[in-house]
């Protein structure tokens, strides 16, 4: 399983990609925002982050046409060659999504909630495909079952004819909230886990490793 890093701050990517932690990066408009991030930045900022992820980077698009949202697609993928264009799973976003992988551009289809919408979006040619669970246990429902589901339709078949140099598709297990959500994801097969880093930093803790540290370190005082 691969790690992205789900946020817009530089200095949790630094952070995160100093520990060799990270394959990539994902942002959404909420992201951005939380970090105080301005209009006209947003372009300089993403390149910013692909200038310290050597991985793939979405940056999504917020138009709600199929037109505007390839061209804010064709303009992100200009950024840097690591950009994948992040895409809502909606009608316009579909057809979005077969217009920029004929352009040859990546796109992660986000905001999956179901198996037919990532079937679809398997169809149109995306490239990643993210469920979200924590949204989904939000509204009472399984998160983790959903993304299980999602594995396993996605796996039945072959979507290579449909991506962007006849790769296979992704399923980023996205709106984790747990390091508990990275194991079970792991355990069904999710090739991607997108963390915050607050999760990141859960998931390298476990209290018998402080044990075990703090009890090497007060023999080794013996040994002096
Ligand atoms: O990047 C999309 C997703 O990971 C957002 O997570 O916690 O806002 O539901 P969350």
């Amino acid at each position: 399983m691969k790690f992205f890093l789900d946020t817009a701050d530089l200095a949790e990517i630094e952070e995160a990609a100093s520990w060799g932690a990270i394959a990539g990066v994902t942002t959404n408009p909420t992201l951005y925002a939380k970090i105080g991030g301005k209009l006209d930045e947003f372009h300089a900022h993403i390149k910013r982050i692909c200038d310290i992820v050597d991985g793939p980077v979405s940056a999504e698009s917020v138009a709600m046409t199929r037109d505007e949202i390839v061209r804010d697609g064709l303009e992100l993928a200009e950024i840097a060659p690591n950009v994948v264009v992040k895409v809502p799973t909606m009608v316009e976003g579909l057809a979005a999504t077969k217009e920029l992988a004929k352009h040859g551009v990546p796109v992660n289809m986000t905001l999956c909630f179901s198996v037919p919408q990532a079937l679809l979006a398997a169809r149109a040619g995306a490239r990643y495909i993210s469920p979200f669970i924590g949204r989904f246990d939000d509204i009472s429902d399984d998160g983790l079952a959903q993304v299980e589901n999602i594995v396993d339709a996605i796996n039945n078949y072959d979507f290579t004819a449909h991506t962007v140099k006849g790769e296979q598709i992704e399923i980023i297990a996205a709106s984790v909230r747990s390091a508990n959500h990275v194991t079970q994801c792991a355990l069904m097969g999710a090739d991607i886990a997108t963390v915050p880093f607050g999760v990141l930093k859960k998931m390298v803790q476990h209290p018998l490793t402080d044990a075990g540290l703090e009890s090497f370190m007060k023999d080794w005082e013996k040994v002096q």
